[in-house]
C-alpha cells in the first residue's frame, strides 16, 4: 500500500510518504492544520481528539490520537470543522451547547461536539454512556448533558449523512488510489506507508504472518497506539487487520456463538446483550464509546493482560479460542491460553482467528470493580457461572481478572461449591477458599488485601444476585 485514500470532511484525500504508525491526530494538526481536533492525553482517555469515522457499517466516534492512518483506508473522517455545515451553519448540538452554556475554557468542546453529533446521527440518547469518554475539567457535565438532550429531537443535518452516501459511489476515490480494497505488501524506503500490510482475507494474513512472525499485528490499536504515542516504539513491519471482513463476523451454530477476532467490543456488546445481559453490562463499562468502537475482542485476548475485562467473562462461559498459523488451526479452552504474566500459548506467526462460547448460561454474572465507574481499568473483575440441578451445584466456573498475573479460574472455590446447595454457608466457605486460589498484587489500583476481600464479596454478591436482590450500584439505594 504505497498510498491510501479517504474522505476528509467530505473531500477525497490521498496520503503517501507517511509512516504507517502516524496517528490521525498528528496528521490532521501538523499536515492539514485542522487544529480543532485537540491533543489532551494522547492515550485514548480524554476524548479531546474525537473524530467521526464512517464506513459501510455506519458512523462511530473514535479517538484520533490512537488511530493510525492506514486504519482509515476507504473510510470517511469528519473532524469538528466538518460538523458545521458547508455554509457555516451550526449543528444542533453546537447550538444547544451555546444555549446551555456547555463550554468554558473550550479545550474539551470539539471532542464533546463530535461525540454528541455522532450520537445524534445514530439516534443514541444514552448520553452518559456516549459521553463517558469525553472529559471536561471546568464546565461540569450537567450543562453538556442538557445540551445533548435538547438537541436530540432536532433533525439530522443533511451534511452529516453525506459521508454514507458518498462512500456508496465506487468512483469516489480515483482508481489508482488504494482504498484498502486489495491486499498489498510492496513498498519502498521512500514510501513508508508501503511497509504496512493490509490483507483483506484471513488466508492472506495467515500466509504473510507465518512468513513474518516478527511483525506487529494491529487491530483496533487501543493498546498498540500507546506503544507509539507513549513508548515511541518502532513497530515495523506491521499488518493492519481492519480490512478483513471475515474476522468481523459473528455467527451462531446451535447453542454456540462464534465471534471473529476483529469484532469490536461495541459490536460484541450488542451481540451478547440478548443472551448474556450481565456480560453486556460489563462491556458497557469497558473503557468508553470511542475505545469500544475501535478495540477488538482478538486484541483484548491476545494482549494477555491480567486486567482485560472480556477474558474472565469468556472463561466463566467455557469459551474456546481458535488460533491459526499458516494453514494449521488449533482450538483450546481460553483459560489454557494464558500461561503466565504476559505469556500466552501462541506460537510465532500464530494469531487469534475467533472465540466461541455458549449462548445459554442463565446464571452468568459479571462484576467490575474500578475506582471510577466509567472509563476505568478494573482493579478486580469477577465472572461467575454455576449450574444447579434440584438445588445442588453440579458445575461451577468462576474467573477473575486482577487477582493474578493472568485471567484465572478460582478452582479451589469452585470445588467447595460442587455437590451442595448454593447458600450463604457454601458461598462463605468458597470465598474463604479463594485465599488458596490467589496471591494478588498490591499496585496503584488496589492492595492485595483489598483485592482478595472484594473478590470474596463478589461471590456473596453473586449469591444475592441469583436470589433476585438488586446488586447493581445503579439500583441499590440506601
Ligand atoms: C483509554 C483506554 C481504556 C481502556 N479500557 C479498557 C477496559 O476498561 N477494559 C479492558 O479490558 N481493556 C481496556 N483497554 C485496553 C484495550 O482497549 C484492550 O486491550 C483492547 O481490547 C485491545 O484491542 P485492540 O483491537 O485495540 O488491540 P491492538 O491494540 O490492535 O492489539 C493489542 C495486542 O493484540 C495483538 N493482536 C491484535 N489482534 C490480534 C489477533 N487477531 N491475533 C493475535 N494478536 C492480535 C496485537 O499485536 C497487540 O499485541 C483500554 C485502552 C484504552 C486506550
Ligand atoms: S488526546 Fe485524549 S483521547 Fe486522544
Ligand atoms: S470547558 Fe474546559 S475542559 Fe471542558
Amino acid at each position: 500500500m504505497s498510498q491510501i485514500a479517504f474522505l476528509l470532511n467530505g473531500t477525497p484525500v490521498r496520503v503517501q510518504g507517511e509512516s504507517p504508525t502516524r496517528t490521525l491526530l498528528d496528521w490532521l494538526r501538523d499536515t492539514r492544520r485542522l487544529t480543532g481536533t485537540k491533543e489532551g492525553c494522547n492515550e485514548g482517555d480524554c476524548g479531546a481528539c474525537t473524530v467521526m469515522v464512517t464506513d459501510a457499517e455506519g458512523s462511530r466516534a473514535l479517538n484520533a490520537c490512537i488511530l493510525f492512518l492506514p486504519q482509515l483506508a476507504g473510510k470517511a473522517v469528519r473532524t469538528v470543522e466538518g460538523i458545521t455545515g458547508p455554509q457555516g451553519e451550526l449543528h444542533p448540538v453546537q447550538r444547544e451547547m451555546i444555549t446551555h452554556h456547555g463550554s468554558q475554557c473550550g479545550f474539551c468542546t470539539p471532542g464533546f461536539v463530535v461525540s454528541m453529533a455522532t450520537a445524534h446521527l445514530n439516534g443514541d440518547t444514552d448520553h452518559d454512556d456516549q459521553l463517558a469518554g469525553n472529559l471536561c475539567r471546568c464546565t461540569g457535565y450537567a450543562p453538556i448533558i442538557r445540551a445533548a438532550v435538547a438537541a436530540q429531537t432536532a433533525a439530522v443535518p443533511d451534511w452529516m449523512r453525506a459521508d454514507q452516501t458518498a462512500l456508496k459511489d465506487p468512483s469516489i476515490f480515483c482508481p489508482e488510489i488504494s482504498s484498502g480494497g486489495g491486499a498489498a505488501r510492496a513498498g519502498g524506503a521512500d514510501s513508508p506507508l508501503g511497509a504496512a500490510y493490509r490483507p483483506t482475507t484471513v488466508d492472506d494474513l495467515a500466509q504473510w504472518y507465518a512468513d513474518h512472525p516478527q511483525a506487529t499485528l494491529i487491530a483496533g490499536a487501543t493498546d498498540v497506539g500507546l506503544w507509539v504515542t507513549k513508548q515511541l516504539r518502532d513497530l515495523s513491519p506491521v499488518a493492519f487487520l481492519g480490512g478483513i471482513a471475515a474476522l468481523r463476523q459473528i455467527t451462531r451454530d446451535g447453542d454456540q456463538m462464534r465471534v471473529g477476532a476483529g469484532v469490536t467490543i461495541a459490536d460484541l456488546r450488542r451481540a451478547v446483550a440478548p443472551f448474556h445481559p450481565s456480560f453486556a453490562e460489563l462491556l458497557r463499562r469497558y473503557a468508553s464509546e470511542q475505545v469500544r468502537n475501535a478495540a477488538t475482542i482478538g486484541g483484548n485476548i491476545a494482549n494477555g493482560s491480567p486486567i482485560g475485562d472480556a477474558p474472565p467473562a469468556l472463561i466463566a462461559l467455557g469459551a474456546t479460542l481458535h488460533l491459526r498459523r499458516g494453514q494449521t488451526r488449533r482450538d483450546l479452552p481460553l483459560e489454557a491460553f494464558f500461561l503466565d504474566y504476559r505469556k500466552q500459548d501462541r506460537q510465532p506467526g500464530e494469531f487469534v482467528e475467533a472465540v466461541s462460547f455458549p449462548t445459554h448460561a442463565p446464571a452468568l454474572r459479571c462484576y467490575k470493580l474500578s475506582k471510577r465507574f466509567d472509563q476505568d481499568i478494573s482493579a478486580v473483575c469477577g465472572a461467575f457461572n454455576i449450574t444447579q440441578d434440584k438445588g445442588i451445584v453440579t458445575a461451577a466456573r468462576i474467573a477473575f481478572g486482577g487477582m493474578a498475573g493472568t485471567p484465572k479460574r478460582a478452582v479451589q472455590a469452585e470445588a467447595v461449591l460442587i455437590g451442595r446447595p448454593f447458600d450463604i454457608a457454601a458461598a462463605t466457605a468458597a470465598a474463604e477458599a479463594m485465599a488458596q486460589d490467589f496471591t494478588p498484587l498490591s499496585d496503584m489500583r488496589a492492595s492485595a488485601a483489598y483485592r482478595l476481600q472484594t473478590a470474596r464479596n463478589m461471590l456473596i454478591r453473586y449469591l444475592h444476585d441469583l436470589g433476585g436482590a438488586a446488586v447493581s450500584v445503579l439500583k441499590v439505594r440506601a
